[in-house]
Parts: C-alpha cells; structure tokens; sequence
C-alpha cells in the first residue's frame, strides 16, 4: 500500500519494532518541532498523560537514518518499514531496551541527505504478559496449557474504547485501564470524555488514560482522532467500537431518518471505525509482524435475534456481524483479528436508568409492559426473560473481551454475553 513518509506513517511502524525487536511496549509520541517545515500541519495533541516539559525528556538520543527516503515523498509502506527495521541496529535496539527499563527515549529519524524526517519519544508502558500470545505448535504443550491471569492479557497495551464516556464504554475502559492499560476515551461528548480521562487516571494514580473528540459517523472526524492517535501514542493495540444508539420505532411509522441516523452511527460507523483502526494497525504489524492486535465490536443480542419495534437497530447490529465476519477475513492476514461482542441488557446503565428518557421511564409512559404501575415492574418484566435472572454489567462484558484478546486462535466470532438469554444454533 502506498503511504506518505510522514510522522503519523512512521509512529506506528517505530511502535511495532519496539514490539518485536526491543520487546518492550511503550508509546511513540511524536515531537512538535517534527513539524518545522513550511507548509506543513502542525501538531495536534489530545489531552493526555505523555506531555512533558523539556527538561524531563528523554536523556537517551538514537538516530537512525533512512537511506534514500524523504520526508513526504510517496513510497510503498512495506519499503518504509524495512528501512526502519534495517536502521536500526541490534546494540542501538539493545541499548533501547536498557533505557526504556528506566526512562524514556527520543528517537530521531533522519532520511536522505540529512532530511529530518521525524523527532519520537517513547515512553515505556507496563510490562507485558506475552505467554498469551503464543500460538500452540504442538499437543500437549504444557507451558501453554494453563490460561495466563485474563485481565493481564491487556496491562501495557494501548487500547481505544468509542463512546467511552458513558454507559459500557465507561465501563470497559475503567476495567481496561485498572487493568494496566493505556486508554483513549473517544466520544462525540467531549467534556464527558476529558472529565471521565482524569478519573480514571486519579482512580488508577497513574497517567493512564486520553480524552479524544469523534464523531464515528464522520468519516472526516474518525480521520482526524486516528492522526493524533498515531502522533501521540504511535499505535493501538486493541480497538472497542462501542459507540451506538438506539431509536426504537414501529416499521410503520418510524421515519426514515430516523432508521438512517441509527445506521450511520452504528453500521457506517463501524465500518469507519475499523478501516481507520485497521491501517494503522497495519502499519503496526509491519514493525512487528508476530503481534497480535484485536477489533472488537460491542454489537447487541438484537444482533442475533430479531427486536420487535426495534428493527433499524436490530439492522444495523445483525450487518455489523458481516461486517465483523468479512473484515476478519481480510485482516488475518495483518495478525489482526475481529470480533462482536453481544451484550444482553445493561439495566443500570443510563439507556435503561436514565429518570428523564431511558427506557424504563420510556416503556413505563408508553404502556409497553402490560400491567406495569412503576418502574419497578417494567424491569422485573426484562429481567425475567433472563434465565440468570439479572441484566448485563461491564464486568460480564469485559471477561469476554479478556477472553477474545487472549484467544489468538479465533476470529470472525460474535459472542453473546447475555445470561442464557440468546443461544447460539
Ligand atoms: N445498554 C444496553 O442495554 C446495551 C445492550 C446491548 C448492547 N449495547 C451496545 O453497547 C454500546 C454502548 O451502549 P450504552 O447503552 O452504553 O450507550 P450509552 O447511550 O449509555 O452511551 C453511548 C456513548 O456513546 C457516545 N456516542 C453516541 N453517538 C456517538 C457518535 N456518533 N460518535 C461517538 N460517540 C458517540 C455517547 O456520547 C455516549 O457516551 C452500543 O453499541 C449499544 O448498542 C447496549
């Protein structure tokens, strides 16, 4: 795939060769002064943990010099990344791995002619368990026989969780980020977001989570947040698309635009979620060619059962499943797997709980539940369609996604989570 030689190119390959060569994980925050030359973009950043003042930068200075390559000249991606991984040298990949056991490190990366091409600091993350990783070769293997601690599948990786603000991405990215990963909270509700970033990091006492603006219906919006993804952290190593709505309607009169609103946000969004997720992990890949990396879906288990008055979300779940399935396909190749997730209902969350328009009230005002006087009666009527007898909570949620990153023999899956609610066939 042809690509620019540019900062937000180069991150993420750099990530990727921390990955496999220095075997580390850490994040590639690429430097302002990157982009000195005229006519270029400048730098955004997202709010986050990584900025730091000059003096308490990195002290360890590498370069590496890429021969014959300038900076925002057109050139296949797989030619730029075997001039990284030829640049750099074992004792330089050494001394990476010794600095970044204490510190940071800044990496300059220069082309022909003395071009300078970009200016990286890596900043180490947690360090990982990659028993996990491990592809079983043979029967009986017994040093992978024994499941490795789930929730340690995710300490020192990078993950983004959409509609991270509230309701289950709020949720999935506390427990991810509790569990020693670094977050981007990326919601089209800004303040949400940022507010809910620096609770996590004080509930963690480490910096461990970024506030990000998108809107996964805009195209342009989905392409702006993965630049500054990769100028901030370099790479991804696990993507949630979480964010969606629902407008329930009967197909009689609920208007079309409605039904249209619904898709855009949670089929088209999906779709723009993973195609930017999926060239940058790409890239990743590149660097680090036996990483695995996950996209993970929170579809519904109206995406497994058909919902009555409920059909343009219910459609757009059910397409997010071939979605999921033709991606998985595609991606393997990349080490990237794809899968959905399909939660039952989440009562105590804002959808259901909400006093002024959630569902309850919603249902209650509106007589869906025949006989119900409060709202009581309207969630005793949900829950007992669940054979466990209670609704869905993050917690259920994010075994699975535990489960989904530490089965690297799996892809394409949709994987219900719905108390006995939904069986597969
Ligand atoms: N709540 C449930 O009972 C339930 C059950 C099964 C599946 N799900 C699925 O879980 C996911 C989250 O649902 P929830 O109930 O937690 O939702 P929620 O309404 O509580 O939260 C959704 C979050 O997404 C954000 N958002 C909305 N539109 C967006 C957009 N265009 N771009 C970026 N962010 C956007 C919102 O600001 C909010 O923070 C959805 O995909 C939903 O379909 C929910």
């Amino acid at each position: 795939m042809k690509i620019k030689v540019t900062p937000s190119a180069i991150a993420p390959i750099v990530r990727g060769l921390m990955l496999s060569r220095a075997s580390f994980s850490c994040m590639v925050k690429t430097r302002p002064e990157s982009f000195a030359c005229p006519g270029e973009r400048t730098n955004e950043s997202a709010d986050g943990p990584i900025d730091r003042r000059p003096e308490e930068r990195a002290e360890e200075h590498i370069r590496l010099v890429l021969d014959g390559i300038l900076p925002q000249s057109e050139i296949e991606d797989a030619e730029l990344a075997q001039a990284l991984q030829h640049s750099l040298t074992q004792p330089q990949a050494q001394a990476i791995r010794r600095q970044l056991r204490i510190g940071d490190v800044c990496l300059d990366i220069m082309g022909a002619a003395g071009a300078s091409i970009a200016l990286l600091d890596l900043v180490p993350l947690e360090p990982l368990d990659r028993r996990y990783q491990m592809m079983v070769q043979s029967p009986g293997d017994a040093s992978l026989l024994s499941s490795a601690s789930r929730a340690s599948v995710v300490r020192g990786k990078i993950a983004l969780v959409t509609g991270g603000a509230q309701g289950f991405g709020a949720e999935i990215a506390r427990g991810l980020a509790h569990s020693g990963a670094v977050v981007w909270i990326a919601d089209i509700n800004l303040p949400a977001a940022q507010s809910f970033a620096q609770t996590l990091s004080s509930e963690t006492g480490t910096p461990s989570a970024f506030a990000i603006d998108i809107d996964v219906s805009s195209e342009a919006s989905v392409q702006r947040a993965f630049e500054i993804i990769a100028l901030t952290t370099g790479g991804l190593d696990l993507v949630i698309s979480n964010a969606g709505i629902l407008k329930a309607g009967s197909l009689l009169t609920q208007p079309v635009q409605e039904f249209r609103l619904v898709n855009e946000v949670n089929y088209v969004g999906f779709f723009n979620i993973a195609q930017h997720a999926a060239r940058l992990l790409r890239l990743q890949w590149l660097g680090a060619p036996d990483w695995f990396t996950d996209i993970i879906q929170i579809n519904s288990k109206s995406g497994l059962q058909g919902s009555n008055k409920n059909s343009a979300y219910a459609g757009s779940k059910f397409g997010s499943i071939g979605l999921v399935q033709s991606f998985a396909l595609e991606l393997v190749e990349y080490r990237i797997k794809v899968n959905a997730i399909c939660p039952g209902n989440f009562f105590d969350g804002p959808l259901w709980s909400d006093p002024q328009r959630g569902l309850f009230v919603q249902y209650l005002n509106s007589g869906k539940v025949p006989g119900a006087r409060t709202i009581e009666d309207v969630r005793a009527f949900y829950e007992s369609k669940v054979p466990m007898g209670r609704g869905c909570y993050g917690p259920d949620v994010l075994k699975a996604i535990y489960y989904l990153v530490e089965q690297v023999y799996e892809t394409g899956q949709a994987l219900p989570v719905t108390g006995g609610q939904v069986m597969l066939n």
